[in-house]
């Protein structure tokens, strides 16, 4: 992957953190892209260099396990900054370093003295909070270098070759449990490698519109199937702002929707921007694969391959278009086995059930390829999408059947979905989304006995899933006022019909997941 921006090359040294370096790196206004420890020179020859910055990673210098790094990184010319892993191994290849083998890790917080507050401690002072995870550790630095801090437990904490502008920190100054780390990184970035900060909303926006433009030509077109979602619906906006009217967007109403998205959808892309946007109605096509089907893999393998043959049968009415429009995201692109230089991409497998079949034979156009999903809000919010799109929950792929335990049949969706608006839209009045990942209905295959008016009921049990997340990778159940949950239950109950007992999902995820299938 190449930039036309001047970037800072992180290289992948198998940390759980290196995309959050990518991401601080971003956050503080400056390009960065990673590469798997064995693509690291060849990568680093092909981009505009400011920097290079070596992530931590789990093996020891000594381990057979250990990354092929190419040394001819620290040739370059540049800046280089060693996190962990990575000062070690600067430490081990240049002269006079020593790495001593540890059996044990260091792991969690440990207060740090800084004895010289320049360079790459410009500002920071004193005791300083950072947090270790570190088996190995070095025992005496390369000749060159100086001690820039130390903590109890090591004493190579922070080091500096200011002449070859060679750093290390065995600490992780990305996570957010080091205090200080987003200056000691700002001091890299720009103290150290004099970066352009060039890296905000309208700069990235700017960039793939102009990309867009050229990659499709003065004649191309492209076709690009809206979800609802955040995502492909920013790839759209950037897309349109390249070509205009030579986009045209396909929005596949499967019938597994939430309440009004199909209208929220074409106000916002057809009424209110003009894109060209053709609304498939499918809900028939995808019920009747559903029919019957009560096994989550299965329901949702379903709709992954119905939506493919929907998408190519809307397709071949655009046969003129040789391009695909997707919203592709960096974290779905960067290698995983990227330390030994496998070529397995990060695919959250069941997730992608908007993949699209490559014998479309169209080129990719992938406008988000190289962002961050905050990334791709910040610009969504700068090229105008609306604010309703950009803040939405995440949304399934396979929509309400995933919340439907059971048979999906079509009157279940709609019980669903008029129960799931009712939380929704109770949840935003009261104001109580913010910091909510989540917030929705699921609809058990349960059936309770009630009593209404005075009549017996014997009707369905729906649960409310609400959850605190980052990440969607790791979740807790939300708290929410009783008076909420009180109103929400009432509502539910007195105006879906079909609907007689409301149950909290009170898990955390793991052991649970987010959604019940
Ligand atoms: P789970 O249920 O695995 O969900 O805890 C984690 C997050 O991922 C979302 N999710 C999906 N998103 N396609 C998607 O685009 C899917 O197939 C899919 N399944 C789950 C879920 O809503 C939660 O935010």
């Amino acid at each position: 992957m190449s930039s036309e921006s001047r970037g800072i090359l992180i290289v992948d040294l198998g940390a759980q953190y290196t995309q959050l370096i990518a991401r601080r790196v971003r956050e503080a206004g400056a390009w960065s892209e990673i590469a798997p420890a064995v693509k690291a020179l060849d990568q680093a020859r092909g981009m505009d260099l400011g920097g290079i910055i070596l992530s931590g990673g789990p093996a020891s210098v000594y381990s057979d396990e250990a990354p092929p790094v190419d040394p001819g990184l620290l040739e370059l010319g540049v800046p280089v900054l060693g996190i962990c892993y990575g000062m070690q191994w600067m430490c081990h290849v240049l002269d006079g370093g020593e790495v001593l083998a540890a059996d044990e890790r260091e792991y969690g917080h440990t207060q740090m003295q800084v004895a010289d507050a320049t360079g790459l401690l410009d500002g920071v002072e004193g005791e300083v909070r950072v947090w270790m995870s570190h088996g190995d550790r070095v025992e005496s630095i390369p000749s060159g270098f100086r001690l820039q801090a130390s903590s109890a437990t090591c004493p190579f904490a922070v080091v500096a070759d200011d002449a070859r502008r060679f750093y290390g920190v065995q600490f992780h100054p990305e996570v957010s449990h080091t205090e200080r780390g987003r200056d000691i990184l700002r001091n890299f970035l720009y103290g150290i490698c004099g970066m352009p900060g060039d890296w905000v909303a309208e700069g990235i926006a700017e960039r793939e519109i102009r990309k867009v433009r050229e990659l499709v030509g003065e004649d191309g077109e492209v076709v690009l199937g809206l979800s609802g979602g955040v995502d492909s619906a920013v790839a759209a906006m950037i897309v349109h702002k390249a070509i205009g009217d030579r986009l045209h967007c396909i929005f596949v109403d499967n019938g597994l929707l939430r309440k009004n998205e199909v209208s929220v959808v074409e106000e916002a892309f057809h009424q209110h921007l003009g894109m060209d946007l053709t609304t498939v109605d499918a809900a028939d096509r995808f019920l009747g694969k559903l029919a019957g089907v009560t096994d989550p893999e299965l329901k949702r393998k379903a709709i992954g391959y119905t939506f493919i043959d929907v998408f190519r049968d809307e397709a071949k009415r655009f046969n003129h278009a040789n391009f695909l429009g997707q919203g592709t995201l960096y974290p779905d692109v960067i290698e995983s086995v990227a330390v030994h230089g496998g070529n397995t991409a990060v695919i959250k497998s069941h997730h992608n059930v908007g993949g699209l079949p490559d014998d479309l034979e169209m080129e990719l156009v992938e406008p988000l390829r190289e962002l961050f999903k905050d990334e791709v809000r910040e610009v969504g919010r700068h090229l105008g999408v609306d604010e309703r799109i950009l803040m939405r929950q995440p949304f399934p792929g396979p929509g309400l059947a995933v919340r439907i335990v059971g048979e999906v049949t079509q009157e279940r969706c709609e019980l669903l979905r008029e129960a799931d608006h009712i939380v929704t839209s109770e949840i935003q009045a009261a104001g109580a989304h913010e910091g909510l990942w989540q917030y929705f209905a699921v609809l058990l295959p349960v059936k309770s006995v009630g009593v209404m008016g005075d009549a017996r009921t014997y009707e369905n049990a729906c649960a409310l899933r609400i959850v605190e997340s980052q990440d969607g990778m790791t979740a807790d159940w939300g708290y929410l006022d009783h008076e909420l949950l009180r109103k929400i239950s009432n509502r539910i109950i007195n105006e879906v019909r079909g609907i007689n007992r409301v149950v909290l999902d009170i898990s955390s995820k793991p052991p649970s997941t987010i959604e019940w299938e």
